[in-house]
């Protein structure tokens, strides 16, 4: 998704921005530019493409200056071109970069239109330049001029702004896309995530909802969303630097499938006293809200909403806790029924996905009065709108693929499934259990790593296929999914998945020798009915991969490729099986020659609905 950087300090702020441009691209975009402003003029340059092409530009005719704007574009109004591409500018001295929609663009186009302003893109961005510029020729200040424009605005956004007649000042402001100011000596900076800005501060400023910030080289200013001026804690991050560099790996993904144990670790580490898992780990009150709650409902999108689909089956199974699960960009508008004792989970890596959101807040609006976020990002709009949080603790997570962010949620999910499954009666031994469980994840899965080479081989099979059928049971069928989502959307390969036993009811006529069927068979209630479901694949020419626990000492056949998995406990099982689906896709889109780390068309974060 859209991606801005932009400073002012005493120094060109050029290198900055680019650098910091270079460390959205994970995001994911298609256009990226620049503007700055010298000697009370603005020079802007865009591009097409990657950032590398916009330096390029910039190398064979640089423009320099201590306050600028910068912007990676992820096309939503219009198509990706450099005329769209940000920032906007209008009558030769405001420019704008933007991330988010502005819904009433069309009234605003047309009105702006009628006042002589000539619009140069398709953007909905573009009215919010020209309205600032309107109210600047009507003789308003800079920063009022952004404020009134604003004011107008329906729809989500984060804004750069910079006036070449008021070259001292940078103002930024945000509703519904994040924004977070960058403390420097002498300098101040903004940027969509923190990332970009490591390299320059560890020092940071939250924008909260509907704030207005005006940046100076010396002094910062923000307004809050009723105009009061206000003060906003610097917060210092503990990421270094190089936490978002690929080090020795070819691509991201690779690193953050091999940071998996790792990750687990983390995400465990201080939540247990002597085995025993601390409600404190959710929050302050967590104990007395679990003890008020009567069921749960999950509310997530894409791989995060797989994990939410694991954790259904483990709260009623495992904790008997009724529980719910929809994708949030259903719940929103579908005017659910949901009562106030229900705890609200929502899950998500950034914790900016503008869906996720959305749907937390119209559980707020129908009642709920409980709600715990499970998520990546310490600062994130999502942790910030919960009460309880129970932070994965992945490290950033670069590859738009998601994968140590969804085992870490996985994780972290079994643990609330024991907080709260202990108050719906989950017995001790049960919850002792779940968490010596726990603690053999990582172990685990530095065995399961081990298959990296044999998987690798085992891409070769998929390298010239359109199609491919991924199946599984009760907690694996959700692993299924996600094994399909994974494939798909590195490798393009057009991946489903199914519970196998919904094979006989549809699936089944697609099965034929083109077809790889990817089959997830854990030792678990359910193998015997999968074994069932395989040979109905195999007897049909299907060709069947299947991920099986090694203890079984199953072996190949015709038509059926076993690949041996450490055995493992039902309990964990979903965690472990996931890392050999992840491998897969990886290496086939390695193969393929596809972007792995920003496949085609995807945003990391999706702050847009
Ligand atoms: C995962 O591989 C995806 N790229 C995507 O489905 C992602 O999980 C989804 O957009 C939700 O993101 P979030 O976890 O940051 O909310």
């Amino acid at each position: 998704m859209c991606g801005i950087v932009a400073g002012i300090a005493q120094r060109n702020v050029v290198p900055i921005l680019l650098e910091g441009l270079k460390r959205l691209e994970y995001r994911g975009y298609d256009s990226a530019g620049l503007a700055v402003v010298n000697d009370k003029q603005i020079f802007r340059k865009r591009e097409l493409g990657k950032v590398k092409g916009l330096e390029t530009l910039l190398s064979q005719d640089p423009i320099k200056g201590h306050l600028g704007i910068a912007h990676t574009r992820w096309a939503t109004h219009g198509k990706p071109s450099t005329e769209n591409a940000h920032p906007h500018i209008s009558q030769d001295n405001v420019a704008v970069v933007h991330n988010g929609i502005i819904e009433n663009h069309e009234q605003l186009r047309t009105e702006l239109k009628q006042y002589g302003f000539r619009f140069t893109s398709e953007t909905d961005t573009e009215v919010i330049v020209h309205k600032i510029a309107e109210f600047l020729q009507n003789g308003l200040s800079f920063v009022q001029a952004v404020k009134n424009t604003v004011a107008i605005l329906n729809g989500a956004y984060a804004l750069g702004v910079i006036y070449s007649l008021d070259p001292d000042s940078l103002i930024a402001c945000r509703r519904g896309s994040p924004l977070v100011i960058g403390v420097g000596i002498g300098e101040f900076f903004i940027a969509s995530d923190i990332a970009a800005l490591l390299p320059v501060t560890r020092r940071f400023i939250f924008l909260e909802e509907g704030d207005l910030a005006v940046l100076k080289i010396d002094a910062v200013v923000i307004y809050d969303k009723n105009d009061a001026i206000v003060s906003r804690p610097i917060v210092e991050s503990q990421l270094k630097a190089d936490a978002v560099e690929k080090g020795q790996y070819r691509h991201y993904m690779l690193k953050e499938i091999y940071e998996q144990s790792w990750a687990i670790s983390e995400t465990l580490e201080g939540r247990f006293l002597d085995k025993q898992l601390l409600d404190s780990a959710f929050g302050h009150n967590a104990g007395l809200v679990f003890d008020q709650i009567k069921s749960v409902q999950i509310l997530a999108c894409g791989t995060s909403y797989h994990a939410g689909l694991v954790a259904r089956y483990w709260f009623e199974t495992l904790g008997r806790v009724p529980c719910n699960i929809e994708v949030a960009s259903e719940f929103r508008y579908r005017n659910p029924v949901i009562t106030p004792d229900t705890l609200v989970v929502t899950i998500s890596q950034s914790g900016e996905t503008a869906d996720t959101l959305a749907a937390l807040l119209e559980a707020k609006r129908l009642g709920v009065k409980h709600a715990l976020a499970i998520c990546n990002v310490p600062e994130s709009s999502l942790v910030r709108a919960s009460d309880l949080v129970l932070l994965t603790r992945a490290g950033p997570e670069i590859g738009v693929a998601s994968t140590k962010a969804f085992t870490s949620q996985l994780v972290a999910l079994l643990m609330l499934v024991v907080a709260v499954g202990r108050r719906f009666g989950m017995s001790p031994a049960l919850e002792q259990e779940v968490v010596s469980e726990l603690f053999t994840v990582p172990g685990n899965i530095e065995k399961v790593l081990k298959l990296d080479a044999s998987i690798e081989l085992l891409s070769q099979r998929f390298a010239d296929k359109h199609n491919a059928l991924f199946l599984g049971r009760g907690t694996h069928y959700p692993i299924a999914l996600e094994g399909a989502l994974k494939l798909k959307e590195i490798s393009y390969i057009h991946a489903e998945a199914y519970p196998a036993g919904e094979l006989k009811h549809g699936p089944l006529a697609l099965i034929d020798a083109e077809m790889p069927v990817v089959t997830v068979a854990p030792n678990d209630y359910l193998l015997e009915k999968l074994k069932s479901n395989i040979q109905e694949v195999s007897a049909r020419g299907g060709q069947l991969i299947v991920f099986m626990d090694e203890a079984l000492g199953e072996s190949d056949e015709e038509n059926i490729q076993i690949i041996k998995m450490p055995s493992v406990s039902h309990i964990i099982s979903p965690i472990i099986y996931t890392i050999p689906l992840q491998l897969l896709a990886y290496h086939v889109a390695v193969l393929k020659g596809t972007d792995v780390d920003q496949p085609r068309n995807l945003a990391k974060s999706v702050t847009v609905e």
